[in-house]
C-alpha cells in the first residue's frame, strides 16, 4: 500500500511558487500519494480556545494529519524564518499537550525563494521546530530552491532539466526516509 503524503505549503498566495513546486513534487513522487492540506483559515493558536468546543478548523486539520503517514513542507522565507501562518499550523497540530498530531511522522523540507539563498533560513527554522515535534526530517538530499521564479513557466511546468532531475531524487530519497522512519503503530491503514 503507497505511503499518504500530507502537503502544507507556507505560502498563502494563489500564484505562489512554492504551492507550484509542491505540484510538481507531489508528480514526481511515483508511487505515494499526497493530500495537500490547507493552513490558511486555522484561527490562530490560543490555549484558551482549545478544549471540546475548540475551532471546528483545529479539529479538522489535526485529522487530517493524524490521517497522513508523512509530511512534506514546501514554504517561502519571511524575514529569514517560516511564514506565521505556517508556524501556526505546526502549533495547532502540536495540542492539547500529549496528543501532537506530528509525532514521530517522518518529513521533507524544500524551501524556494527568488533570492538567492533558496529559503535556508526558514529551512533550519523549521527544523528547529520538527526536531521538538518529534518529527525525522530527512537531511539528504537539501533543497533550498533559489532563483525559483526562473525555474518554472507559467503554467508551473518546469523548464530546466536539472531542475526536474534533482526533485525527482528529491522525491525517491524521501520515499526511502520514509520506509526507514515510520512507525507501524503510526501507519495509517486504509
Ligand atoms: C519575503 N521574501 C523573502 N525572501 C527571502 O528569500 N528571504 C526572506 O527573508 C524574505 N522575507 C519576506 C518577508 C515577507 C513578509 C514576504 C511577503 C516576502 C520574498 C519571498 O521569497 C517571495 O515573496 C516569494 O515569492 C514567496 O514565495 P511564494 O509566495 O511565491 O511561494
Amino acid at each position: 500500500q503507497p505511503f499518504t503524503v500530507g502537503v502544507l505549503v507556507g505560502s498563502l498566495r494563489k500564484d505562489s511558487v512554492n504551492l507550484k513546486l509542491a505540484n510538481v513534487l507531489a508528480s514526481l513522487g511515483h508511487g505515494m500519494m499526497f493530500d495537500f492540506i490547507p493552513i490558511a483559515d486555522l484561527p490562530l493558536y490560543n490555549p484558551d480556545l482549545d478544549g471540546p468546543d475548540a475551532p471546528v478548523a483545529w479539529g479538522q486539520f489535526r485529522a487530517r494529519i493524524r490521517a497522513v503517514d508523512a509530511v512534506l513542507f514546501v514554504t517561502p522565507e519571511y524575514n529569514r524564518s517560516i511564514p506565521g501562518g505556517l508556524k501556526n499550523a505546526l502549533d495547532v497540530g502540536s495540542r492539547p499537550m500529549g496528543r501532537s498530531v506530528w509525532n514521530g511522522k517522518p518529513a521533507a523540507i524544500a524551501t524556494a525563494s527568488p533570492g538567492g539563498i533558496g529559503g535556508f533560513g526558514a529551512n533550519h527554522v523549521l527544523r528547529q521546530s520538527l526536531v521538538f515535534l518529534n518529527m525525522p526530517a530527512m537531511q539528504q538530499p537539501e533543497a533550498y530552491i533559489g532563483g525559483a521564479f526562473d525555474l518554472l513557466d507559467a503554467e508551473g511546468r518546469l523548464v530546466k532539466r536539472e531542475t526536474k532531475s534533482f526533485l525527482e531524487s528529491f522525491m525517491r530519497h524521501f520515499e526511502i526516509w520514509i520506509v526507514r522512519n515510520v512507525s507501524d503503530d503510526l501507519r495509517v491503514r486504509a
